[in-house]
């Protein structure tokens, strides 16, 4: 059983950035399952890498779209996304000092919860605007 499985519910309809959503629920589930495998920290290590990478260059692509529709809620959006920026280099800062069980599980907390909560509210928000502006 995946950590988060994808469903239609997280569709914001916009097929680029869906694909984007998808692979990172991939690799969030690759990232909880060497954690709950008790894989080494090079390998925990190693995924967090790739899961932080991506979001933060996913983040950057919604930006753009946002910014190029001229999307009424693009800064309340962003200033979210800063927030979810800060926290997850904080805990890539913490992990880089030393990965422990305790550290891994509260960043599980925080990545399944901004991973819901964020893409099925702000995210989805975009979906109908982005849509009317052309974009996919
Ligand atoms: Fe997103
Ligand atoms: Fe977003």
């Amino acid at each position: 059983m995946p950590f988060i499985q994808w469903s239609d519910d997280i569709s914001t309809g916009i097929d680029s950035l869906d694909s984007e959503h998808k692979t990172l629920l991939t690799l969030l589930n690759s990232f909880y399952d060497s954690v709950q495998m008790g894989k080494g920290e090079m390998t925990v290590g190693r995924l967090l890498d790739e899961l932080i990478t991506h979001t933060v260059t996913h983040f950057s692509h919604e930006e753009a779209h946002m910014r190029a529709a001229d999307y009424p809620s693009f800064h309340d959006h962003r200033d979210e996304h800063d927030r979810i920026r800060h926290q997850l280099m904080t805990f890539h800062a913490m992990a880089n000092e030393k990965i422990t069980p305790d550290l891994m599980q509260e960043l599980l907390v925080f990545l399944k919860c901004w991973f819901l909560v964020h893409m099925t509210s702000c995210d989805r928000a975009y979906g109908p605007h982005l849509r009317a502006k052309g974009i996919t």
